[in-house]
């Protein structure tokens, strides 16, 4: 089976994620202390995608530092960078110079193990000009609906029916394959939207496209909360990344030159980044990840909490169900819970609901 490149977006200013996305593209974002892209582009080298495009236009200058030309990740990167953000479909449209074949889109703040040859297979078999992913949520109410027939052809796309209303559960999971030639149909240079856009103009024009339904895991980590639960799921091995081959059940994971005081306890699963250090007394209870070069003083109870790099953490506090970003000081004795700080930001950190998670 030939190879197909994929376009990948990950463009938007990541409103939702807020505030980690203050000052970091949301593509960037830690998960188990390595960037949100980087297990995507391990997921699509996993099944055979080596060339991978990247829509961008919110600081495309820090994602270009870190992935370079995609080699040390295994892949081949091709940036299409965005004046003004020009939606789903027109960042696609904006990439048409490289896209001569079938190929992949994908949402970028999505995580999933579906299994991207098998839909593939799906595609070809009932030669379809565009393929959508589809997953069941048990709440449809909050997302874009997809109606499909027996054969799974598309009948019709309802954008967040209010709620009860909703036909079917199976909603828009946010992959894509698609035929060039649906790239006539997106207008140059302009906001366009696959969902409330181009598919729906492609189904009026009697094209063929099909809905592929996936039942695994499927999460958009889009707002902190989910964002949380995928760091914990990660963990917790209801999901794996490729990038992440060697978690094991409740394990503690120990980067290069951690240390680690004889007298704390640490309870897996954990991940902890190269060159933190571990006070006396500390207890961690996972699941729960500490970035790189960061510093428990004596005494701190931390437990499901997702810290990114070169924090500290004063002795004697408490931290629970909380997200904390880089080069945050958490002064002594302080009792941290339910939230997401960053860049001099605190907001509640909801418990995901059914939908979200
Ligand atoms: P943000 O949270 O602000 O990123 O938007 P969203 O996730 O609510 O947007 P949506 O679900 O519509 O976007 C799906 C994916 O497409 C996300 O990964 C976005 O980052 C990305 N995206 C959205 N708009 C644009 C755009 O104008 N250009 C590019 N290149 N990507 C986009």
């Amino acid at each position: 089976m030939s190879k197909l490149k994929a376009v990948l977006l990950v463009g938007g200013l990541g409103t939702r994620l807020k505030p980690l996305t203050d000052y970091m593209p949301k593509s960037i974002v830690p998960l188990l202390n390595r960037p949100v892209l980087e297990h995507t582009l391990a997921y699509l080298k996993h099944y055979g995608v080596e060339d991978v495009i990247l829509t961008l236009n919110y600081l495309p200058e820090m994602i270009q530092a870190y992935f370079g030309d995609g080699k040390r990740c295994g892949v081949n990167l091709t940036y299409c960078i965005e004046k003004e953000p020009l939606g789903t479909a027109g960042a696609v449209k904006n990439a048409a110079a490289y896209l001569d074949s079938s190929f992949y889109v994908l949402n970028g703040d999505l995580f999933t193990d579906m299994d991207l040859r098998h839909m593939l297979v799906f595609h070809r078999a009932r030669k379809a000009a565009a393929t959508i992913s589809l997953t069941w949520v048990e709440n449809p109410s909050a997302f874009g609906v997809v109606e499909t027939d027996a054969d799974r052809r598309v009948k019709a796309f309802i954008e967040k029916p209010p709620p009860g209303t909703a036909t079917t559960n199976w909603i828009n999971a946010g992959t894509y394959i698609l035929e060039p030639e649906v790239l006539e149909h997106i207008p140059d240079g302009q906001p366009y939207m696959f969902e409330r856009g181009l598919f729906p103009a492609l189904l009026d024009m009697g094209k063929p496209v099909y809905g592929y339904e996936y039942r695994g895991y499927w999460l958009d980590m889009g707002r902190p909360e989910t964002y949380f639960s995928l760091n914990m799921d990660l963990l917790n091995r209801k999901i794996n990344s490729p990038l992440l081959q060697e978690i094991k059940d409740n394990g503690i994971y120990y980067g290069k030159d951690v240390t680690v005081h004889p007298a704390a306890e640490v309870k897996g699963p954990v991940v902890i980044g190269e060159g933190s250090r571990i006070g006396r007394g500390v207890r961690i209870t996972g699941p729960a990840v500490i970035g790189r070069e960061c510093c428990l003083e004596d005494g701190v109870n931390l437990e499901n909490a997702v810290i990114w790099d070169r924090v500290s953490i004063g002795a004697g506090s408490r931290l629970s169900h909380c997200i904390i970003g880089s080069d945050a000081a958490i002064g002594r004795n302080s009792n941290i819970a339910d939230c997401v700080m960053n860049a001099g930001r605190t907001v509640t950190l909801p418990v995901p609901g059914a939908n979200g998670a």
